[in-house]
């Protein structure tokens, strides 16, 4: 049996289309809207994990969900997503900043694809994640400690699932975007962070 190696082609860019993309980081990061460009850019189909949780669940808010069932039964509905999306092909999957917390999660995770943190200041993210009152671990009495607590807790699970790291403090989404094909590029088995110019 010969085995073909497909090639994907953006304007600058040729590398092996072989593999998914799976973006995680925390709330705030970017991974939503810079995902969504980058699947369209690259021609996969965009997926959201809260998008696929909300959908399944008829329209109920992720905020809702928290309130009616507990974050534990909000985390079984999270690892039920992922477990549909192992087999799934040609797809960039944008996960809620907690899906790394469990075990299976992250084993699912790698079985999904490669796995690209996106990263970014904590200022910019505790500004852009609690913009809205649509995330329900920040919607308490004192959103930046929760916010410490939990950024600090979860960035070494990042770092360790991670096959590409970028962080995104500062750029434009064009730029973070290019910063994470040019790593999908350069990205072997290695770990790779591909340093984009900030000027
Ligand atoms: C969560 C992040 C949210 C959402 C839920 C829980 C988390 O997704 O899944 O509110 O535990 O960090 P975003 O990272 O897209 O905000």
């Amino acid at each position: 049996m010969s085995s073909k190696m497909f090639f994907f082609q953006t304007d600058e860019y040729l590398f092996p289309m072989n593999s998914n993309i799976v973006l995680i980081g925390f709330m705030g990061c970017g991974k939503s809207s810079i995902g969504r460009r980058l699947a369209k850019r690259m021609n996969y189909g965009f997926l959201d994990s809260d998008d696929l949780i909300i959908a399944r669940a008829q329209g109920t808010s992720i905020s809702q969900l928290f309130a009616e069932e507990g974050e534990e039964r909000f985390r079984d509905r999270e690892t039920a997503e992922l477990r549909e999306l192992v087999d799934a092909k040609n797809i960039l999957l944008a996960t809620g900043g907690g899906a790394i917390l469990r075990e299976e999660n992250r084993e699912l995770l790698h079985r999904i694809g490669r796995i690209v943190w996106l990263h970014a200041d904590p200022e910019i993210l505790f500004e852009r994640a609690s913009r809205n009152n649509k995330r329900p671990l920040l919607n308490v009495e004192n959103p930046r400690r929760s916010f410490n607590a939990l950024l600090e807790s979860r960035i070494p699970i990042y770092e360790a699932i991670s096959d590409i790291q970028i962080d995104a403090t500062g750029l434009p989404h064009e730029q973070t975007i290019e910063a994470i094909i040019r790593a999908l590029e350069l990205n072997g088995d290695e770990k790779t962070g591909f340093e984009p110019s900030r000027e």
